[in-house]
């Protein structure tokens, strides 16, 4: 069974008792307001975890990290490990989001390694893969795309394959305001899905794709109602309370 995730990518926002201050808000509104079993995940700054972490109570709220490394530990000064997000404890963490690659290099390669540690960690992985628009425009977006995911998990043996998230987040759509249509996302997530199929059979058809790019109370409803898109990842939006619930709820 596919799972449907909403989840908040907060990026470097929100000092500590800012974001503890958001976390409550949306921590109070879910639960009063939000009654279906959609996994909500929110990807804090490494600060906010243990913190957010002790203010959970009993929610259904999942705490993930944006970043890890691949060792456990180590010399890797100023680095955080998937073994102490585990610690914390965190379930998710965001991996190979088009930020990291663009900004700090990460690579195909270096990705395949940070995936495999979070796995043997027994965190959940969400997986990030898009094309930049000169590719869309050249029509080799999913050419580019399932490039992405066989270099870094067509590696992964099934059972480890099924334990994680994808996300598929155009680099046109970050953050600029300008959504993929709900048919461009489809086709896409379809796309995804088939290639999944090709090396992972049956599990592809378990596995969660989510959008992310824009994502907005205004346009959720839209690209989440598509066959093949299973939730999605959010930036901008997830900062405010009162939207990213309104997301949550277009579910
Ligand atoms: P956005 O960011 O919703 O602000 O476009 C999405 C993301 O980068 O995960």
């Amino acid at each position: 069974m596919r799972k449907t995730i909403i989840a908040g990518n907060w990026k470097m926002n929100k000092s500590l008792s800012d974001g503890l201050s958001l976390f409550s808000e949306i921590k109070e509104m879910v639960h009063d307001e939000v009654h279906t079993d959609v996994e909500i995940v929110i990807n804090a700054p490494f600060i906010h975890l243990a913190p957010l972490n002790r203010l959970l109570g009993s929610s259904k709220i999942r705490l993930g990290a944006q970043n890890c490394h691949y060792e456990s530990e180590g010399a890797y000064t100023g680095e955080i490990s998937p073994v102490m997000l585990a610690s914390i404890p965190v379930q998710y963490v965001v991996l190979g989001h088009s930020e990291r690659r663009e900004y700090f290099n990460e690579t195909d390669e270096l990705l395949k390694k940070k995936t495999d540690a979070a796995l043997s960690a027994g965190l959940t992985p969400i997986f990030c893969c898009g094309e930049p628009l000169e590719v869309r425009e050249a029509g080799k977006h999913v050419e580019y795309v399932t490039r992405q995911l066989e270099a870094s998990i067509f590696h992964l043996p099934a059972e480890k394959f099924s334990q994680l998230v994808i996300a598929y987040e155009p680099i046109w759509a970050i953050g600029t305001g300008k959504t993929a249509t709900a048919q461009q996302a489809q086709e896409m997530h379809a796309a995804i899905r088939e290639f999944l199929q090709s090396q992972y059979h049956d599990a592809a058809q378990n596995i969660s794709i989510l959008y992310g790019g824009s994502m907005k109370p205004d346009n959720a409803g839209e690209l989440l109602k598509m066959d093949d898109v299973d939730g999605g990842l959010i930036g901008g939006a997830s900062l405010k309370s009162r939207d990213f619930v309104n997301i949550i709820k277009s579910v």
